[in-house]
């Protein structure tokens, strides 16, 4: 699929190391103070959720899925900061592992669950799974490339499981021009229902924001290629 080195991370050159890092941990410190706090309370009437009836997993899988996600988010920042993964190589190894084993690969997992029990009809439902499912495959190919040492492998699909960890927050932005947008339509595209509207806006932002992030993380991965590897 791609080129394979065996050499061990090399130290990042001048180029990447771009003050980048810290308007990424702007947004996703405000991503998540804005989404996580109502589900620290455990207490299903503050979900913005609302949790299928007679569905008692529902909530609390919901609840793990934004523990773990919320772990992810914040691992994935220092997994990607080129100066920490130069300066701390065990410090890289350690959050990586969490990243993947407490982050990526359970919240993906319970992805599966609750967006299968999505209450935002059929497109929300497909893109919940199929962001999911990919979220899942590309992590497990990442760690399967650094098992066997083909760090450059590694590097690529590592960085498209960071695409779409960092997707969640890109799909509630497209939601606000969304709404706004078909929000004039509620009479007539949506004959009057203002829950369907929304939930077309939610499609919207779900499957728009993983495709968009997806391209752009492999146009940059092209960028960075030796002009010789690109033919
Ligand atoms: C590709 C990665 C991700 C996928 C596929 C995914 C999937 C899902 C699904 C299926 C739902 C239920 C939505 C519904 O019922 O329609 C959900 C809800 C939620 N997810 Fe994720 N998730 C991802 C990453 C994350 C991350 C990294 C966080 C960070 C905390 C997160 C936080 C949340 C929150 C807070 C909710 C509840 C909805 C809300 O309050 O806005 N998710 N996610």
């Amino acid at each position: 699929m791609t080129s394979t080195m065996n050499a061990p991370p090399a130290a990042p050159p001048r180029r990447a190391r771009r003050p980048w890092i810290v308007p990424l941990m702007l947004v996703v410190t405000a991503f998540l103070a804005f989404s996580v706090p109502p589900y620290l309370t455990f207490d299903p009437a503050n979900s913005r959720l609302e949790p299928p009836a007679g569905n008692d997993l529902y909530y609390p899988l919901l609840v793990a899925h934004v523990l773990f996600g919320t772990v992810a988010m914040s691992t994935a920042c220092f997994q990607i900061w080129p100066a920490f993964r130069a300066r701390h190589r065990r410090g890289h190894r350690i959050t990586g592992r969490i990243y993947v084993f407490a982050g990526a690969l359970p919240a993906g997992v319970l992805g599966l669950y609750i967006g299968w029990h999505t209450a935002a009809g059929p497109s929300v439902r497909v893109a919940n799974l199929v962001g999911s499912a990919l979220w899942l495959i590309v992590t497990l190919v990442g760690l399967r490339m650094a098992r066997q040492r083909r760090y450059n492998d590694y590097r690529r699909w590592m960085s498209r499981s960071f695409a779409l960890t960092m997707s969640i927050a890109l799909s509630r932005v497209i939601n606000i021009p969304a709404t706004i947008v078909l929000t004039p339509q509620v009479d007539t595209t949506f004959g009057g229902s203002e829950e369907l509207m929304t939930y077309s806006a939610a499609s919207i932002g779900v499957w728009l924001s993983p495709l968009l992030l997806l391209l752009l993380t492999d146009w940059l991965l092209e960028r960075r290629k030796p002009a010789v590897n690109r033919g």
